[in-house]
């Protein structure tokens, strides 16, 4: 079933570890989210940016996505995911990644987004709060749990790249939960949005501990989110410039840190750019194929499809490599 996201906060927040965030563009990635969570026993938090809503809507010039197009794909995701996770006996969250502005946050309440983000980490922090309040008012009057953001990530975000980013302040993180009564909190703390995030990037965890801290002393309930969190494993990049791919300088943010962060307070683990460079890899290792190549464990079964079937050209035999 759909779930807010708030209780797998508190689980979280109760036994020191953090649920991985996964950003999906299509209901073939859904579906395989749900499904391995669902193979791991795991509650799953599936997360769709405002773009992405808009492009789920039919609008293949997705940055240009209007009001209606984010409408559109807000209850096209919905109306799916409701579907697969009432298949499932795991909680699966449907959560807006980054919302823009209230009238995008209440196009993913409306039509049964489980969970936002409000994203008013540009603005100046008491614009930012009365933003998020107003979020927060809506969203809970209907039993849906808001996630806010304090400071600034470097990397790509709706396609526009910044190249500095502006760490939160631990001491500012009380008073934003206090002020608008947010469920999670993203914080800026060296990660960054995209693959691009430098090499040996190390997270400055003692913004989470001191964010944390200044909770636990003010007795307030507050997870924090990791966001640009992806590994960018080297290998994936290899293979995808191994087959004619050009993805220079990716490095991401390590597993250990990643670990070491869940002790401190971040109870969500935003994850895209991986799922996007799996994606790829897999795609153009499937139209790369060459019979006289042996085909590495993990693409057998593609592999096998189209040894048998080089004349494929049925959609269908594309979307499994994505699903994978
Ligand atoms: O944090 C940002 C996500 O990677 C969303 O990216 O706006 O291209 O869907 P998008
Ligand atoms: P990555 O680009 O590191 O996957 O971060 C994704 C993210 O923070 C989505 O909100
Ligand atoms: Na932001
Ligand atoms: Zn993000």
């Amino acid at each position: 079933p759909i779930v807010p996201l708030r209780p797998l906060l508190e689980t979280s927040n109760k036994y020191g570890f953090a649920h991985g965030g996964f950003n999906v563009n299509s209901v073939a990635q859904a579906k395989a989210v749900i499904e391995v969570h669902s193979m791991f026993r795991s509650a799953a938090i599936l997360q769709a940016a405002d773009l992405a809503n808009g492009f789920m809507g039919g609008k293949a010039d997705f940055l240009n996505a209007t009001l209606e197009d984010k409408k559109k794909g807000a209850k096209n995701i919905a109306t799916a995911v409701k579907k697969y996770a009432d298949q499932v006996d795991i909680p699966v969250v449907l959560h807006l990644d980054h919302g823009k502005d209230f009238e995008s946050v209440k196009a993913a309440i409306d039509n049964g987004y489980s969970s936002v983000m409000i994203d008013g980490s540009h603005l100046e922090f008491d614009q930012n709060v009365e933003l998020t309040r107003e979020v927060v008012k809506y969203a809970h009057e209907r039993g849906v749990s808001v996630e806010g953001e304090l400071g600034i990530l470097a990397g790509v975000e709706d396609n526009i790249f910044s190249n500095e980013s502006t760490y939160t302040n631990p001491m500012k993180v009380c008073e934003f939960f206090k002020k608008t009564g947010v469920d999670c909190l993203a914080i800026s703390y060296g990660t960054a949005h995209g693959p691009n995030k430098g090499k040996d990037t190390k997270i400055r965890k003692e913004i989470a501990i001191a964010s944390k801290e200044n909770l636990r002393h003010e007795g307030i309930f507050g997870t924090l989110v990791s966001h640009g969190s992806s590994t960018v494993p080297q290998y994936i990049v290899n293979e995808i410039n191994d087959l004619g791919g050009n993805i220079q300088n990716a490095y991401g943010i390590s597993i250990d840190q990643l670990k070491s962060v869940t002790k401190h307070g971040i109870g969500k683990i935003n994850i895209d750019t991986d799922i996007r460079l799996a994606i790829t890899r897999n795609i153009r290792e499937y139209f790369n194929f060459n019979p006289n190549k042996k085909a590495s464990e993990s693409l057998k079964d593609i592999w096998s499809i189209m040894k048998a079937k080089p004349d494929a050209f049925d959609p269908r035999a594309y979307l499994t490599p994505i699903i994978d």
